[in-house]
């Protein structure tokens, strides 16, 4: 029952209640310590965080900001408490960095320390050996920071395209940098994989332009308006799209990265489409192709998979490690068209149907191959780069925020989080269906998807919603059929991650039930299937992030803390985690339990 620490395996630990602390809350009997904060050193060199003398040359060799997707990967042999993580730092909150910040006038070097503060850090974390503590290892020879000036490589089907050069890069291959990382995913040929999500807020200009072709791909990507938000194309003109129209097209990519070679180029996969990609997750064949499940989280966008044509190479060889670092290149985009079976009964309000379920049927339509279009009117570069124009064409699902995924290592299900999305039903925009029945969708749902013979390459799937998210208490929420008062209330569900027992955990971002966010465990097989449990919560303002779910510990990053309405250094609304008169900053932490024993057992 509530509030008592029994639950399936993994989740018995007692619920931590919704609250609005200004700090993290984990459930009774754990601890928890800060891994890694924005602006901590981890690279030679590097001098330690100053929130008064920040520099962008600091910035490029400490830890970024605003951490949202956390990789851990091992580090076998004699560092065998040690691993490496991979973070993403997905945008830059100038108004909680700079004091006295004037948003209609950055100088250049906040500019540059914003540049320097997005993209990725690769930083060895020790663990202890007594508890769950990580700490950062700084200045390790892996350490390594990614960010807007670093060099990228676009390669795949578009790289090369008429598309996607520009003055600067003649040859369409080589980017400057990568923006903003949302969630991604960990291949099991040891690379990481990182969405490039809302790139469309840096560019300038995109509304001025008047050619109605190139008018109709920006907007389709939300490069509109005049200056940008942060107006860096004062400083860079190819963040100006009146100057350097196909630049935005060089963003909007999944980002592979080899982080156990720090002197590797990351690429940008062309052949998994642009889109504003919220995470990648991959799932290999039988015959060991690997599968990629990708999420556009924008109100009414799509879902989509890749499936590689290369089998994975096992070991790690040289010559393994450098035929895996292709598989990305070469295959097939589809996207997702989802129908319901109860079609005449989804109202709106989250009623189920007569069947019980909000459930149906799916079909993976191909959008291109290599170089071959399966859209009728587009070339396969334009389907790559313009991936949403090829969605529409085709009649792809409309869903509500496609963000985080997450196959099932136990059972191979795929579970999609869907955020929100407040516009359903509005006049002008699509109604609720059976896989988003829910009009003016506050609260978000999670989609568990079966592919066809349990085959990840296969064209059909059968699905239903495995959450229904919002206060037990209200009918319009489900919860796989468990007990209604037996969970914890959960709003927003963004990014999914597996326990060791084939439990799914859920961050969750925008809480509109009155909490801060947090993080929630929820059994998905067994008699316990639906029993949602909060782990903990963050401070104000802050979303939850990276879940990483290791045997004894649990890793979370604490995204945008003190990012409220009206919020500044000088008038801050959290100053986690250092306490009163500290700048807020934006951290990793680890959560372990105090007896020793694993996380929820
Ligand atoms: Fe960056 Fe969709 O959250
Ligand atoms: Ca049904
Ligand atoms: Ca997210
Ligand atoms: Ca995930």
């Amino acid at each position: 029952a509530r509030g008592k620490a029994d639950g399936a395996r993994g989740l018995r630990f007692a619920p931590v209640a919704p609250n609005k602390d200004d700090k993290v809350t984990v459930p009774e009997g754990y601890a928890h310590n800060v891994v890694i904060r924005w602006g901590e050193p981890i690279l030679r060199g590097a001098p330690g965080f100053n929130a008064d003398k920040q520099t962008a040359k600091a910035q490029a060799g400490q830890f970024g900001y605003n951490n949202d997707f956390i990789s851990l990967l091992p580090l076998g042999g004699a560092y065998e408490r040690q691993q490496l993580m991979v973070a993403n730092h997905e945008y830059t909150d100038e108004v909680l960095m700079f004091k006295g910040y004037d948003s209609e006038n950055p100088t250049r070097e906040q500019v540059e320390i914003a540049w320097a503060a997005h993209g990725l850090s690769v930083v060895v974390v020790q663990e202890d050996h007594r508890s769950g503590k990580l700490t950062a290892v700084t200045r390790h020879q892996l350490n390594r920071r990614l960010h807007t000036t670093s060099e990228f490589r676009l390669t795949g089907p578009a790289a090369g395209s008429d598309l996607v050069k520009t003055s600067a890069d003649p040859s369409g291959t080589k980017v400057l940098g990568t923006l903003n990382n949302c969630a991604g995913g960990t291949t099991p040929w040891g690379t990481t994989l990182h969405g490039e999500e809302n790139f469309n807020q840096y560019f300038a200009n995109g509304g001025g332009v008047t050619d109605p072709v190139q008018a109709t791909r920006l907007k389709r990507y939300g490069v509109t308006g005049a200056a940008s938000e942060r107006k860096w194309e004062r400083f860079d003109k190819r963040f100006d799209v009146a100057q350097e129209p196909n630049e935005p097209h060089r963003f909007g990519w999944v980002v592979e990265l080899d982080p156990y070679d720090p002197d590797s180029t990351p690429r940008k996969r062309t052949a998994l489409g642009r889109f504003k990609h919220e995470a990648a997750q991959p799932r290999l064949t039988e015959d060991g192709r690997p599968v990629i499940y990708m999420g556009d989280d924008e109100r009414f966008d799509y879902f989509y998979k890749f499936v590689s044509s290369k089998r994975m190479k096992k070991g790690k060889s040289r010559a393994a490690r450098e035929h895996n670092l292709t598989l990305l290149d070469e295959g097939t985009l589809y996207v997702a068209k989802l129908t319901g079976d109860s079609p005449a009964e989804v109202d709106g309000t989250g009623k189920l149907p007569n069947d019980g379920e909000f459930d149906g049927s799916g079909q993976w339509i191909p959008l291109a191959t290599g170089d071959v279009s399966h859209v009728p009117g587009m070339t396969a570069e334009e389907v790559y780069v313009f991936t949403r124009l090829a969605g529409d064409k085709v009649g792809a699902t409309k869903m509500d925020r496609p963000e985080d995924v997450e196959p099932s290592p136990r059972t191979g299900r795929v579970y999609v989080a869907l955020t929100n999305n407040t516009n359903r039903g509005k006049a002008g925009y699509a109604a609720a269906d059976e896989a988003n029945p829910r009009n003016a969708n506050k609260h978000g749902q999670i989609l568990e998807l079966a592919e066809h013979w349990d085959d990840p390459a296969s064209d059909g799937f059968a699905w239903r919603l495995f959450l229904v998210a919002g206060d037990p208490n209200d009918p319009a929420t489900y919860f796989a059929g468990f007990p209604k008062d037996k969970v914890s209330p959960i709003s927003c569900p963004d990014n999914v991650a597996f326990d060791p027992y084939g439990n799914l955990w859920i961050s969750t971002d925008g809480n509109q039930l009155g909490s801060h966010d947090g993080l929630f465990g929820v059994a998905t097989h067994g008699e316990r299937r639906g029993e949602l449990k909060q782990f903990l919560t963050v401070p104000a303002g802050a979303e939850t992030c990276g879940p990483v779910i290791q045997d004894k510990r649990v890793i979370v990053a604490v995204q945008h803390p003190g990012e409220v309405d009206g919020a500044s250094v000088e008038k801050p609304a959290s100053t986690w985690p250092d306490g009163p008169g500290k700048i807020v900053r934006p951290s990793v932490v680890s959560v372990w339990r105090q007896d020793g024993r694993g996380i929820g057992v």
